[in-house]
């Protein structure tokens, strides 16, 4: 066993965007590439002498073949412990609990969380710190600096390590520790809910779908939801994580969770449905006829916190991201806690949540999560709900409409306009940003703009500004429309206009959420032109 110095040249292109670097399977597969942005990651962190890292990835294609040179150049790298979950499998919220729960230094997970997997799918990689979070943008930018002007990359020539196998093994220096991915995980979210009530719920004859959708949740929904609370074996289904998902897209909402909708909508659903996405980091809610919004869920776990052992002291605060609905605003207000707006991306929830300013977290894209780790966490929401079904005893049903009856209802969608030319999204952002001074008093229809800004943050935390996070136009009755280009895509552009309306009177909380909104979607097109700009008369995704 030798450490190699191998030469190396740039590739363009390896900033990572919302979460991490994602990028086709087939860019990762060119020489070097991996190679060149792990070096990018080593170079960041400096000396590894004695420093524990944790890694683990989705289960995706290219997932174990990344595992082994990411151990390799580890190892060269001088890092004194690793970390690896048994056949390359960690969920994200697991590798964050892992990291935390050993003290480790950091971690790398491999994932492009929803975005389909194969051989002509995506792959990804991101790099967290010690709290067990999304490094932050200071981090990864020095990884990007890094990336831009490298000339060798360290790897040892080692044989392959057996992934497959609990135990410990060795490369150069370097401890490698093949662990179970799901104990460390499990044990914390027996410490945070009453499992006790669950499985009496389970036992009273209460009925569950979750769909593993075929990524990596499946093991852990499993081994929590059927073997610990004592659902019925099949509760859970495509719980094996394959490395093209089964040919799903692994992304829980009802456009591509529909076969999990449909049994919801049906004769026989069971009781709670849920569903959550490749690396298990979102969750998708579903009673009878009703996939509850992800921006209500957040509101309604919030409202309902105390239910659960871990949360009954009460939350500290409470942090959405910009896009997400003002509906837990409003549970923040009756509490008398804070409520945080901050950019799109989990890693601007870490410092909230390690300062003790927010318990809880959201955002509108399936993602919810708490303290107990900092990413957001899929099986963890679906074991809050289940507590709060089973300490209440009221149907999903039930608790979201007596929660629009107490705080109101916030009708909320999103639009992605996915993979539409790069240069026509910039160009309708600019001529939004452009008309931003204008806007301010205008009236639509029954709408009056109150303020029009292209949202800009400053992390109350180390003071670091984040800027051009979205264009925002808020109504006079709270009602808003925000216009946002992905940092997530991996082709061309995605637009993704995000609306939502407030309604306060219970008589009208029946309606049609896109009709309840179509006002707002009407306006969003004349002030952007979306349509004309991008030539897509449709969405291609509506959430
Ligand atoms: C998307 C979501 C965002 C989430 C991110 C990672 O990012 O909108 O809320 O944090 O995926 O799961 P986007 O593609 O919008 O930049
Ligand atoms: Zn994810």
């Amino acid at each position: 066993m030798t450490i190699q110095t191998i030469a190396t040249t740039p590739f363009a292109g390896q900033r990572p965007g919302t979460s991490g670097l994602r990028k086709k399977v087939t860019e990762f597969q060119q020489p070097g590439y991996l190679e060149n942005f792990v070096e990018a990651i080593f170079l960041t962190l400096g000396d590894c002498a004695g420093r524990t890292l944790v890694l683990g990835g989705d289960g995706r294609y290219f997932n174990r073949q990344a595992i082994q040179t990411i151990l390799r150049m580890a190892a060269a790298h001088g890092v004194a412990k690793i970390l690896v979950g048994r056949g390359g499998i960690l969920s994200t919220p697991a590798v964050s609990c892992v990291i935390r729960k050993h003290g480790a230094f950091g971690g790398i997970v491999l994932s492009a969380s929803h975005n389909p997997g194969g051989p002509d799918g995506d792959f990804g990689i991101k790099y967290n710190i010690g709290n067990g979070g999304p490094a932050p943008e200071k981090i990864t930018e020095a990884i990007f600096a890094h990336t831009k002007a490298l000339s060798s990359y360290r790897i040892s020539d080692a044989g392959p390590v057996d992934l497959d196998a609990i135990g410990t093994s060795r490369i150069e220096d370097m401890q490698v520790e093949v662990i179970d991915p799901v104990a460390d995980y499990a044990e914390l979210m027996g410490r945070l809910f009453d499992f006790d009530a669950i499985r009496a719920l389970f036992a009273s004859g209460f009925t569950m779908r979750f769909d593993g959708m075929s990524a990596v949740s499946g093991p852990y929904a499993k081994a929590i939801i059927e073997g610990m609370l004592g659902a019925p074996a099949g509760t859970v289904v495509n719980a094996e994580p394959r490395e093209d998902f089964g040919g799903h897209h692994p992304d829980p909402n009802p456009v591509n969770a529909a076969e999990l909708i449909a049994l919801m909508d049906g004769p026989d659903a069971p009781d709670f449905g849920a569903a959550s996405d490749g690396d298990g980091d979102r969750n998708m809610i579903v009673g009878r006829k009703l996939a509850v919004s992800p921006s209500d869920s957040l509101a309604i776990i919030a409202a309902n916190a105390t239910v659960a052992p871990g949360y009954r002291a009460g939350i500290k605060g409470i942090a959405r991201s910009m896009p997400t609905s003002q509906a837990a605003d409003r549970v923040a207000a009756a509490l008398g806690v804070s409520c945080f707006e901050t950019p799109t991306g989990w890693k601007y929830f870490g410092n909230l949540l390690d300062a003790g300013l927010a318990t809880l977290c959201g955002e509108e894209s399936y993602g919810t999560g708490s303290d107990h780790i900092r990413e957001k966490d899929g099986v963890w929401a679906v074991l809050f709900w289940l507590n709060l079904l089973a300490a209440s005893g009221k149907s999903v049903n039930q608790i979201v409409e007596e929660h629009w009856a107490r705080f109101g209802r916030n009708y909320y969608s999103r639009h992605d306009y996915e993979a539409v030319d790069a240069g026509a999204a910039e160009a309708m952002m600019q001529a939004l940003r452009d008309q931003l001074d204008t806007l301010a008093g205008r009236q639509f229809g029954d709408f009056r703009v109150q303020q029009a800004d292209d949202f800009a943050y400053t992390d109350p935390v180390d003071k670091s500004v984040s800027s051009r996070q979205g264009i925002r136009i808020v109504m006079t009755d709270g009602s808003r429309i925000v216009l946002r280009l992905s940092g997530t895509g991996t082709e061309g552009a995605t637009v993704r206009l995000y609306l939502e309306r407030y309604e306060a009177d219970a008589s009208r909380h029946g309606l049609a959420t896109q009709e309840a909104l179509a006002p707002l979607i009407d306006i969003a097109e004349q002030v952007s032109q979306l349509k004309q700009r991008t030539g897509r008369e449709q969405p291609s995704v509506v959430t």
